[in-house]
């Protein structure tokens, strides 16, 4: 009896300290369960899912697949329209899961970035991390690659628990280390470094 009082408190404690201010209770976003998306799509990053971004992102970049940031990612007709409809039909609008509920209620009307790391949610989500943790970091690359800190992104988890920084660890550890503590104190100007200069003016 004691056991289970003491689960039961500690189980609504969980729910209190998740910072889900939306009514879903379906945390991160759906996973992708399109084998020829992961296939295509999978090659250079992990195959984001479409619930990342809205409707309207997705149309742009698979119209413009052959210069996507920088490469060729070109398609034949019929699969650019076959992946481009199930991301259109699952994007972040459509969705109530969690995380692609806050990156629409981020978004600004007349604003469609082409990025996820764009998204407005998406940037104040990191603008905790240094451009040494980020792009300095061989093993992060850049912050397009998101399976690389966010361990379990390919099932549509993108928990707190589940992040390790490589080179840094685990994160919920790092934010309680002294070294942690000791960039906040000194203004931590590096913090916000690595996000493109640009993409701050036009988001804040
Ligand atoms: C030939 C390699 C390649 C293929 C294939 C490819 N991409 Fe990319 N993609 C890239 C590169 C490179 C970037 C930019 C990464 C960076 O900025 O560090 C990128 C970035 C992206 C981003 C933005 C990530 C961010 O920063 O928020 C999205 C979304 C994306 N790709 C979707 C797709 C989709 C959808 C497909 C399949 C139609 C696809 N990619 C196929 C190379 C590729
Ligand atoms: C360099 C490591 C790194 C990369 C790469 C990265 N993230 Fe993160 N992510 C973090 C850290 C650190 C946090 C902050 C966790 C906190 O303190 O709440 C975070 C937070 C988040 C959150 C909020 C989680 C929560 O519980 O509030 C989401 C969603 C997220 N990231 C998605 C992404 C997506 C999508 C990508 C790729 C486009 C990405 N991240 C790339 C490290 C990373």
């Amino acid at each position: 009896m004691k056991l289970i009082f003491i689960l039961l408190v500690l189980s609504s404690y969980v729910v209190l300290a998740d910072d889900d201010s939306s009514s879903s209770n379906n945390p991160g976003v759906v996973p992708v369960n399109d084998a020829n998306y992961t296939e295509e799509c999978g090659a250079c990053h992990f195959a984001y899912q479409p619930g990342l971004l809205p409707s309207a992102s997705w149309k742009r970049i698979m119209t413009s697949l052959e210069d996507h940031f920088g490469e060729n990612a070109e398609l034949e007709t019929k699969e650019q329209k076959l992946l481009t409809d199930y991301l259109t039909k699952n994007a972040a609008e459509f969705s109530n899961y969690k995380r692609s509920i806050k990156i629409i209620r981020s978004l600004t009307k007349d604003k469609i970035p082409l990025r996820i790391t764009e998204m407005p949610y998406i940037i104040k989500k990191h603008d905790e991390l240094t451009s040494a943790m980020v792009i300095g970091n061989p093993e992060v690359k850049s912050l397009s690659y998101c399976d690389n800190c966010h361990t379990k992104a390919v099932t549509g988890s993108y928990a707190e628990d589940d992040i390790i920084v490589p080179g840094y660890g685990n994160w919920e550890e790092y934010e309680h280390s002294s070294s942690f503590i000791g960039r906040i104190k000194h203004g931590a100007k590096e913090i916000k470094e690595y996000i493109n200069e640009e993409i701050l003016k036009k988001y804040f």
